[in-house]
């Protein structure tokens, strides 16, 4: 039984609510919702976790409001731009999972260069789904699996989970160990839905601004707690 625990994913969720909570626009609770993503992604990174991968934007989320769309990629641009560095200097390797096709051209430009810049660093993963959506993930693979076969590159006994999940945005990343869902929503909402077959899951009522390191902490003893078994008995 393997209880090392590699990889936590987020899905940071209740932003909007806290911020109505306090009478406060939405954007108020994405800001303090990227100061509480900090916070976290440095504990994890301390703990000596090999990955942390964040939802920060579905692909559902393009359907909001533009002022909010707007309001969030510039905090995307200010995160990228500083907030990360800290994160980065900790020897973390940047990666970003999603249709970055969507992003704006400088968006893209500052993705691709922290990606280059940090690629050989193997301390912690610091892994973004942005504009992210698991069931086009799985549907790409797909496709590029099968022009793979298509132009007889690849046989169809070949292709097997390890195989299909090299074709995946997370190549290389293990399998989440562990998900949280904060603000008391229970659903996955087209979240890593490949990679989470095996995940031990989590539903927290705290909304994502209020979340510390210290529920994390909870969290993770809970996770230490747990048998998993794999389907086996
Ligand atoms: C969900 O809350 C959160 C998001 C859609 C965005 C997550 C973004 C952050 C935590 C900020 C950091 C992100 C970047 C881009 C640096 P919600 O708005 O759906 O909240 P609600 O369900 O209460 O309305």
């Amino acid at each position: 039984m393997d209880k090392k625990l590699k990889h936590i994913a987020i899905i940071m969720d209740g932003n909007g609510r806290w911020a109505s909570k306090q009478g406060l626009p939405r954007s108020a609770g994405h800001k303090k919702g990227a100061e509480t993503l900090q916070e976290i992604a440095k504990a994890v990174a301390d703990m000596g976790i090999e990955c942390m991968t964040v939802y920060a934007f579905s692909t559902e989320n393009w359907k909001r409001d533009k002022a909010e769309v707007d309001y969030l990629m510039n905090l995307l641009r200010q995160y990228l731009k500083s907030e990360l560095k800290e994160i980065k200097d900790r020897g973390a390797r940047i990666k970003v999972i999603g249709e970055r096709d969507m992003l704006a051209p400088d968006i893209i430009e500052q993705i691709n260069n922290l990606e280059k810049e940090t690629l050989n660093n193997d301390k912690f993963t610091f892994c973004i789904a942005l504009s992210y959506g698991s069931r086009a993930e799985i549907l790409s693979a797909v496709r590029r699996t099968s022009s793979l076969v298509a132009k007889g590159d690849l046989h169809l006994d070949d292709i097997d989970e390890n195989m299909f999940s090299n074709m995946l945005y997370t190549s290389g990343i293990p399998d989440p160990d562990i998900v949280i869902r904060t603000s008391g929503e229970q659903r996955i909402s087209n979240y890593l839905l490949w990679q989470l077959a095996y995940s031990e899951l989590f539903f927290t009522k705290t909304l994502w601004p209020d979340f510390t390191v210290n529920e994390l902490k909870e969290i993770i003893n809970d996770f230490n707690s747990r048998e998993r078994r794999y389907g086996k008995v």
